[in-house]
């Protein structure tokens, strides 16, 4: 089988200390900022659309289209401010990447700043990595000195100042307008939406939200152009994206390649299951979207396929889980992290998760009933579409997809009294 692998963002990460600006600057670095500041801010827009990158922090929105929902100029600011509070159960690409790759970040920054007018960019790290903070910070202390941040970017006479802001741990604040809350010194909640931030967000001013893996595609784009980027991947999910194994696999990390892939190809890279073991389910996107088993290793990984399939592409962390695994254990972990998360503001979602939490407890502690599984099934149905963002509905694709998927394995829970499995077992780390 040829590979199916594209290192572009990944590229550089094995070089010798690769997040400094000389690194990246003898591979190419920053060449694509001083092509895109020599061109019109609409021309790369329009680039973006072309090119159909679609909004790599798990909702897949059309990149470039969301740069285009910004009004026109009134003279008044506009942000861009970066998704990296990445904390989906499962999802790890933003921050290798950020931590190999500063200033690929900095330069997607740069240009997507650049292309949507604007002069002061936000980085919204998620607080407990202080390791990413640091060097998020010293990678904008080096892009300032090297004049490719700051008054007159390149000489170029364009302005550009970027803030990164640490957050203090919460995964309500990846949700973008919680997100907006907490920059503005709030306590991070979700805004009703519509007014959408490209209308009105940070500070009530027309502002891009996109995760750190979009805006760190942007910079290729450029360079390479929409027809080199539409050549990879499918026709409605284009180009090429991190896909990051954990789990049961033999070399768990970031694969990048084109969308469409599939597991049964990724798994073959990264080595398979652990030896003398099957695959039992997996998450194509983070804990948040349905849960898949070995019926689903050929599904393309696009955006299109996998919601075919039943489930979402979501943020492409695929967790894998061997057959000595509980998935009643497994749903009812991930459980208890929506319901520690739920942030409170809407009832569906915060009386929901705490309940589902519950029962749960309840079933793989051998204490459930035949009828609790409807219960569960019933609470999911008054939380999907009822909660005021997506955490709500998140929390109910694993619960539900398990039910139907593994019912037998809930109704072993039940009627033998407690759990079947010998967790030691399925630890990862023996
Ligand atoms: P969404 O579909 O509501 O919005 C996606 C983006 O498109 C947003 O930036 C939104 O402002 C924009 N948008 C949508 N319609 C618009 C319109 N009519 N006008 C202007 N802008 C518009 O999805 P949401 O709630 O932002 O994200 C949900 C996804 O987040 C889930 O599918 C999940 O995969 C992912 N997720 C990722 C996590 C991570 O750690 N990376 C954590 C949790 C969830």
């Amino acid at each position: 089988m040829s590979t199916p692998l594209t290192p572009v963002l990944s590229d550089t990460w094995d070089a010798e200390r690769s997040w400094t600006l000389d690194a990246y600057r003898a591979r190419g670095g920053y060449d694509a900022l001083r092509d895109a500041l020599s061109r019109d801010p609409a021309d790369l827009v329009q680039l973006v659309k072309d090119s159909g990158l679609r909004g790599r922090g798990g909702a897949g929105f059309p990149t470039g289209m969301k740069w285009g929902f910004l009004p026109p100029p009134d003279g008044g600011p506009r942000y861009l401010v970066v998704n990296a509070d990445e904390s989906e159960p499962g999802t790890c690409k933003d921050i290798p990447l950020m931590l190999a790759s500063p200033h690929l970040l900095l330069e997607g920054v740069a240009i997507t700043s650049f292309a949507i007018g604007c002069h002061h960019a936000f980085v919204y790290v998620r607080g407990e990595v202080l390791h990413v903070y640091r060097r998020l910070l010293r990678a904008v202390e080096e892009a300032y000195e090297a004049g490719l941040l700051g008054k007159d970017v390149l000489g170029t006479g364009y302005d550009l100042d970027v803030t990164v802001h640490a957050g203090a741990g919460a995964y309500i604040c990846g949700e973008e307008t919680a997100l907006l809350d907490s920059l503005e010194g709030r306590r991070g909640q979700p805004r009703l939406k519509p007014p959408f931030p490209a209308v009105a967000g940070l500070y009530a001013r027309p502002t891009v939200v996109n995760n750190v893996e979009s805006v760190a595609s942007v910079p290729a784009i450029v360079a390479r152009g929409a027809d080199w980027f539409t050549a990879m991947g499918t026709e409605r999910s284009a180009g090429h994206g991190l896909f990051s194994l954990s789990g049961h696999v033999v070399r768990p990390g970031q694969y990048e390649a084109p969308l469409g892939v599939t597991l049964r190809e990724l798994l073959d890279l990264a080595g398979g299951v652990r030896p003398g073991h099957e695959l039992k389910f997996w998450t194509p996107g983070g804990s948040s979207t349905p849960i898949f088993t070995a019926e689903h290793l050929d599904v393309p990984l696009d955006y299109e396929s996998v919601g075919a399939a039943g489930s979402m592409l979501g943020t492409r962390a695929l967790q894998i889980f061997d057959e000595t695994t509980c998935v009643v254990r497994a749903v009812t972990r991930w459980t208890e992290f929506y319901a520690h998360e739920s942030c409170g503001k809407c009832t569906p979602c915060r009386e929901g998760t705490y309940w589902l939490q519950q029962v749960l407890r309840r079933i793989e502690g051998g204490e459930g009933t035949e009828a609790d599984l409807d219960l569960l099934l019933d609470l999911c149905d008054n939380i999907l579409g009822r909660a005021f963002c997506a955490l709500g509905d998140g929390a109910t694709s694993p619960v539900t997809s398990s039910v139907q998927l593994f019912r037998d394995e809930y109704e072993a829970h039940i009627t033998g009294g407690g759990c079947p499995f010998d967790h030691s077992r399925s630890a990862l780390f023996e």
